[in-house]
């Protein structure tokens, strides 16, 4: 579906890009022929992911910066313009999150989550807004969210509060701002291991399996099937794609109908033949 030049006529900023699945997402912008930048807030972590993108022989940007700062996002939309040339796409996928139960949540510990991930998205979406409705560019927006930001979710509370924010958001401006060629689309990953979320949400083994039996496909997602449909998203091949949110988890949202929990019984083999049992005889 893609050749190595699919991303070759994009200029990319992944915002939290030096790790995880931004991490993946920049490193498959560059395999497909993107410049590519990257932010966050550790330099070392920036320079040691730059030196890993470097090997694709992409041209690859860093800038550190705080997403919950609205000038120094300013800067830096500034500073990658002027040095790509054009930025014509942007990837807000840094994000804050923890398990808390709610109760023993300060107001600062929901403001922390909540000012990278919806205020972080608002700064970075709005400068790179502001700049193509100026410069008359079009340009693509890719909000990473989660499956949770639609049905909420205990423990994550103020994560779930600012991604479905940030839903709301992709919607608003996907509408808002297509009359200047701007989509903006959103991604809701299910559960895809990652070494900062794995250590802040999947503490222990046991959480580790009982988290895996939720997933009707049996396994966790791999980057790379998360970066394939990122490059889609962002490139020439969905021109008529926004306002859409895919979500990408193996089916693992879907526990919500009334009957799964008969898969959780036994083996399916059991659990065919008992159903057939219960079939009424043919007269
Ligand atoms: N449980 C409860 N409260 C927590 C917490 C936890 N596990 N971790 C942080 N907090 C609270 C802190 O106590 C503090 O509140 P307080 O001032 O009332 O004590 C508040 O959150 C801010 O913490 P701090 O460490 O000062 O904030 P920060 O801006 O440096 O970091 C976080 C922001 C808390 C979101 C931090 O986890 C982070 O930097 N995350 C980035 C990476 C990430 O989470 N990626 C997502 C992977 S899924």
């Amino acid at each position: 579906m893609f050749g190595k030049d699919t991303l070759s006529n994009k200029s990319i900023l992944v915002t939290g890009g030096s790790s995880g699945l931004g991490f993946s997402m920049a490193k498959r912008f560059a395999e497909l022929g993107a410049k590519v930048a990257i932010c966050g807030r550790n330099p070392e972590k920036l320079e040691k992911a730059a030196s890993e993108l470097s090997e694709t022989k992409a041209n690859i940007l860093t800038h550190q910066v705080d997403v919950r700062d609205y000038e120094a996002v300013g800067i830096m939309i500034e500073r990658l313009v002027e040095e790509f040339g054009e930025l014509n796409g942007l990837v807000n996928n840094a994000a804050g999150n923890f398990l808390c139960a709610t109760e023993d949540l300060s107001p600062n510990g929901f403001k922390s989550v909540v000012d990278i991930v919806l205020h972080g998205t608002f700064n970075c979406t709005h400068h790179f807004g502001k700049y193509l409705i100026d410069s008359g560019n079009t340009g693509n927006i890719l909000n990473i969210i989660t499956t949770y930001a639609e049905s909420g979710c205990a423990f994550v509370m103020p994560s779930a509060c600012a991604k479905a924010g940030v839903l709301a958001m992709s919607k608003s401006l996907a509408f808002e701002w297509a009359t200047y060629g701007i989509r903006v689309n959103a991604i809701a990953p299910g559960p895809f291991p990652t070494k900062g979320a794995w250590t802040r949400l999947v503490p222990d083994p046991e959480f580790e399996k009982k988290f895996m039996r939720r997933i009707p496909a049996g396994r966790f997602g791999e980057h790379i099937e998360l970066a394939n449909l990122a490059v889609f998203l962002m490139s020439d091949l969905s021109p008529y794609v926004t306002g859409e949110c895919v979500t990408i988890d193996g089916g693992e949202r879907l526990q919500a109908g009334q009957f799964n929990y008969i898969a959780e019984l036994a083996p399916r083999q059991e659990v065919r033949e008992f159903l057939k049992k219960m079939r009424p005889a043919k007269e």
